[in-house]
């Protein structure tokens, strides 16, 4: 893909201060580390990426090169921040759990008169400032449409635009940004692999195997295109702890077989699957797969390579990105094998009114306008994540995870819902003559957000015999502070009702 570069200096955007700007900037554009040419102030390429950066920000705010050796790309807490004590004085790596949090204005929130404790980021996440001033950036600087007009803001804003994809084939391991779509979320992701790759190939009698730990965007999409072309769906069957049973999976496999969709991490109960193994027995059969990674890219670092994926699907706004984007990672061979999805402008290279020749992947599959602004939101979310490093966040949250499920363990008449072994981010249970709707307003009095329901995962669920659960879910910002106050309120709700 070819990409437009320009000059254009996001230093401009009414940032609080020249040292939030430089640490700001390191969260946008992690390439603002490197050393850039000396500039004079003015921008400079960067060689290597070929992004243009202002030299003013390859400083630290004392007006060295570069960041102070030992403290990263955060300088420090920036946006306020809760005191070391309602952290624990704990680090994610080299940040500091009361830093991290200051990053998050939303999590300065009161609720009911209470202290906002946000456990509910399986359904959405929140938005460091990063994100927020990256997106207030591109309206006040850079908006425009992208790839097809002939002036200097078209060009900013594609720049945006391609420098977010770039960023998200680096994050997944990806071997180009051309392998990187841009779709509204996980939903739509798994709808275009069913309907533009799949369905085509499907004859009655065909099977798609999914697993019991699906959600309903990893099910209904399946069965959409079964029922069109009189294929059928089988379920690899889990365990009583909500982990894949690998031997059974492995059994599911003949030669009706066509496609292969499992999740990395379930939403309902945190479970992470053998990922990378049932790839492999798939692959051995001759058979792609997609795999669902909404619940898995905040929580683990993923490489697509690694696990070898065809498909890889996740949503912006389940990693500190805005709602309304998402990616579709697939191999060269798959996007070039699929069809359009929707047909429209963008996506083309010729149109007549007897034939039109599309673009390849992946404009062939962006038809229409897309969400470029909350594209590059996402692009902000990454980076941001990424200077901290997955592998920590990733540690930090198995912490948080064991203490969790130790803490609730405890609480008399409660019985957690899904207890494998691997397992990220997900704390589900249901409480002895309590109604889950009741417990998760309850808990909302005292300012601590959970979901409470069927968590789009009803079959999983009934598997447990159960129709909902309350689903408790973590973030790398959350503290084992907050899960007492969580396990206190339980405790409470119980005492009351003896
Ligand atoms: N998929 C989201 C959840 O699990 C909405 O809550």
């Amino acid at each position: 893909m070819t990409i437009p570069r320009t000059l254009f200096d996001p230093a401009g955007c009414g940032l609080p201060s020249e040292a939030d700007i430089a640490s700001l900037a390191s969260a946008w554009f992690p390439e603002f580390l490197k050393p850039l040419d000396s500039g004079g102030g003015k921008l400079s390429p960067d060689a290597a990426s070929g992004i243009y950066a202002p030299q003013v920000l390859s400083k630290d705010p004392a007006g060295k090169p570069g960041y102070p050796e030992g403290q990263g790309p955060f300088p420090g807490p920036r946006y306020g921040s809760l005191s070391a004590d309602a952290s624990g004085g704990r680090y994610v790596g080299a940040r500091s759990l009361a830093a991290i949090r200051g990053d998050f204005p939303i999590l300065a929130e009161k609720v009911h008169g209470h202290d906002l404790v946000w456990l509910d980021n399986a359904a959405t996440t929140q938005r460091p400032k990063a994100v927020i001033q990256r997106l207030t950036c591109f309206y006040e600087r850079e908006n425009s449409n992208v790839h097809r007009g002939a002036h200097e803001l078209a060009a900013r804003a594609t720049d945006a635009l391609e420098a977010a994809r770039n960023k998200v084939a680096r994050f997944i391991g990806a071997p180009s940004p051309d392998n990187i779509v841009f779709v509204r979320g996980t939903t739509e992701g798994i709808n275009l692999t069913a309907q533009a790759f799949v369905k085509p190939f499907l004859k009655p009698g065909d099977e798609i195997i999914l697993t019991m730990l699906e959600h309903h965007a990893n099910i209904v999409p399946w069965q959409i295109i079964a029922e069109e072309t009189g294929a059928r769906i089988r379920v690899a069957p889990i365990d009583p702890s909500g982990q894949i049973i690998l031997s059974e999976y492995e059994k599911l496999f003949n030669r009706h077989t066509r496609f292969v969709a499992l999740t990395q991490v379930s939403n309902a109960l945190g479970t992470i699957t053998p990922a990378a193994d049932m790839v492999r027995i798939a692959h051995a059969q001759g058979l792609r797969v997609l795999i669902d990674g909404a619940q898995a890219v905040s929580h683990l670092p993923v490489n697509v390579a690694a696990l070898d994926a065809d498909w890889y699907v996740f949503s912006g706004h389940k990693i500190f990105g805005p709602t309304g984007i998402g990616v579709l990672y697939g191999k060269r061979e798959v996007l070039e094998a699929a069809r359009p999805y929707q047909g429209g402008g963008n996506m083309i290279a010729d149109v007549t009114f007897e034939r039109t020749l599309y673009q390849g992947p992946p404009a062939k599959f962006e038809a229409g306008t897309g969400n470029i602004a909350d594209a590059v939101g996402l692009g902000a979310a990454l980076d941001y994540v990424d200077a901290i490093g997955m592998e920590h966040i990733a540690a930090w949250e198995q912490e948080l995870v064991a203490y969790g499920m130790k803490a609730l363990a405890g609480v008399a008449g409660l019985r957690l819902v899904g207890t494998a072994s691997h397992k990220a981010g997900v704390l589900s249970f249901v409480l002895d003559r309590c109604h889950n709707e009741d417990v998760g307003r309850f808990l909302n009095t005292k300012g601590i957000a959970v979901r409470a329901g069927h968590h789009c995962a009803q079959p999983v669920l009934r598997f447990f015999g159960l129709e909902g659960t309350v689903r408790p879910s973590l973030a790398f910002y959350n503290t084992f502070e907050e899960i007492d106050k969580l396990v206190q309120a339980l405790q409470e709700l119980t005492d009351r009702r003896k």
